[in-house]
């Protein structure tokens, strides 16, 4: 299991601190939309001057039109990332879509599909897709395995039912993750690492836990060693 840090702090100085003092770790950067609204293609060449071999998971979270997601993902792929996100809600053609337009591309990133964010609870989940968390979560992974994505982004809850019905390659990437029982904050299906563990997650993400943490550092340390008993 990888450790993906979440590279939320407000200005593009302090994510570079972050990234400066977490350097020698061998971890995961997740760049979000606040970060690449602001701060472009320099946020990534940034980092991988830190560390070229910090690995840049593009928290875009991409849903449109097929035509205009596959142009999107074509664009992406040229970025130096190691891996981008898309709605599975945005359906089986946009997705199949994006996959055979990355076959253009020379080592193309991997492709993860969002099921459900982990910051919706049952009922909020079900006013807008008329179905449980976990069977829509299901629904949207086979989706995404059907059209040829890499894995999925879902709550640790769901991962392990995931890989039973697609296969124990399919990746599944879990936010939510609050290590040591930190604040929820918005999220509302946490999980810790050894529940992520047994649930044969491929990368947790952490962001506020680590990022609002008096040394930063230490809790990536902490969390390292755990993934690694
Ligand atoms: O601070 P926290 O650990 O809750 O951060 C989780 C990160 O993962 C945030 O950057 C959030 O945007 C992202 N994320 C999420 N749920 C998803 C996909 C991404 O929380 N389904």
């Amino acid at each position: 299991m990888k450790l993906c840090v979440a590279l939320d702090k407000p200005t593009l100085k302090e994510n570079l601190e972050l990234a400066q003092e977490l350097k020698t770790f061998d971890i995961w950067l997740k760049v979000g939309f606040r970060s690449y609204i602001r701060d472009g293609k320099q946020i990534i060449q940034e980092l991988k001057t830190i560390n070229p071999n910090f690995k840049i998971f593009l928290d875009l979270k991409l849903y449109d039109i097929p035509n205009t997601m596959a142009d999107a993902s074509f664009e992406i792929a040229k970025l130096d990332i190691d891996m981008f996100n898309l709605h599975a809600s945005s359906g089986k053609i946009a997705m199949s879509g994006v996959m055979d337009r990355l076959k253009e591309v020379k080592n193309p990133p991997i492709v993860l599909a969002v099921t459900a964010l982990t910051s919706f609870d049952d009922k909020n989940f079900q006013y807008i897709y008329e179905k449980k968390i976990e069977q829509k979560a299901l629904q949207f992974a086979k989706d995404a395995y059907e059209s040829g994505i890499n894995g999925v982004v879902c709550s640790a809850y769901e991962s392990k039912s995931i890989k039973a019905t697609t296969d124990s390659s399919f990746l599944t990437l879990t936010p939510g993750i609050r290590p040591f029982k930190e604040d929820a904050g918005d999220q509302k299906r946490v999980a810790d690492i050894e529940f992520a563990q047994k649930e044969l997650v491929d990368f947790i993400v952490v962001g506020r836990p680590i990022y609002k943490a008096n040394d930063p550092k230490e809790i990536v340390e902490k969390i390292l060693s755990r993934l690694s008993r």
